[in-house]
């Protein structure tokens, strides 16, 4: 049976999803049969202590890494059924990604970073696609930057470009690990706040890995990974609550 994750609400599902890395004595069990679904429109935070395997999650829904077993869909592609050249295409079309290190093109300017998930892809972007995008440089504060290239912004700058490229296309999911681990509290903040933004005032569906119970506190849904699995999954916490979430995995263990 074919299942249509869009049927039911989910911008991304895994089932039964194991990943290990190496072999025999050195093996290590980064996802232990985890299943879960990313609600459209929802903005999740996946917390969890260092190892517990939330970067190899959003890698493997996102279809940047191949699971050991188990199942991936995003949007309405199944990811685990697919080959290489596909897996690459349904992952341009359907995720989006913010990472710590901004992975801004240096040569590139600010407009021409952001048009780039279109010209990877291959298609040029529709007039629509265009006015969103203006949009979202305005609404960013990036319009007066919109020539210049990432050296020549501050770090917050950059996120901001990086947030921008990830919303152009509009994806399914916005997959972003750990974003305001390069900056400082209040440009981190301000970093949160837009993509708090981006999932209520545009349906944006987020996946957001975070190690700061203030930055978990902005979001629809707390996820916690421990040990690979699933040990946590509930709606919004104060920020105080999150801590304690926290704590209380890391001294169960
Ligand atoms: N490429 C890799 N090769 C071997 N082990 C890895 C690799 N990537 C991650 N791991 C291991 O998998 C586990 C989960 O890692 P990761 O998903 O990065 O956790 P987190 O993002 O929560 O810190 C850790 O034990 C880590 O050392
Ligand atoms: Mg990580």
């Amino acid at each position: 049976m074919k299942i249509n994750p869009s049927d039911l609400g989910l911008a991304a599902r895994v089932t039964g999803l194991t990943k290990t890395y190496g072999r025999g004595d050195g093996a290590v069990t980064a996802l232990d049969d985890v299943s879960v679904g990313m609600r459209r429109g929802e903005f999740t935070a996946v917390i969890g202590a260092s190892g517990s395997g939330k970067s190899t999650l959003m890698h493997v829904m996102a279809g940047l890494d191949t699971p050991t077993s188990g199942r991936a869909w995003l949007g309405d592609s199944e990811l685990t059924a697919l080959g290489d050249r596909e897996l690459t295409r349904a992952r341009r079309r359907g995720a989006g990604f913010v990472f710590q290190s901004f992975n801004l093109v240096p040569v590139l300017d600010v407009r021409a970073n952001i048009l780039l998930p279109f010209e990877l892809d291959g298609r040029r972007p529709s007039r629509d696609d265009l006015q969103w995008i203006d949009r979202l440089i305005d609404s960013l504060g990036l319009a007066a930057r919109a020539g210049h290239r990432p050296h020549e912004l501050s770090g917050g700058q950059q996120q901001r470009v990086a947030i921008a490229r990830a919303l152009a296309t509009r994806p399914d999911v916005i997959f972003a690990d750990e974003p305001t681990g390069n900056l400082d509290t209040r440009t981190g903040r301000e970093v949160l706040a837009l993509l708090g933004e981006s999932s209520r005032a545009h349906g944006q569906s987020i996946a957001m890995v975070t190690h700061d119970p203030v930055a978990a506190s902005h979001a629809d849904r707390i996820i916690m990974l421990s040990d690979g699995r699933i040990a946590h999954d509930g709606g919004p916490l104060p920020a105080g609550d999150v801590s304690d979430l926290m704590l209380s995995v890391e001294v169960a263990r």
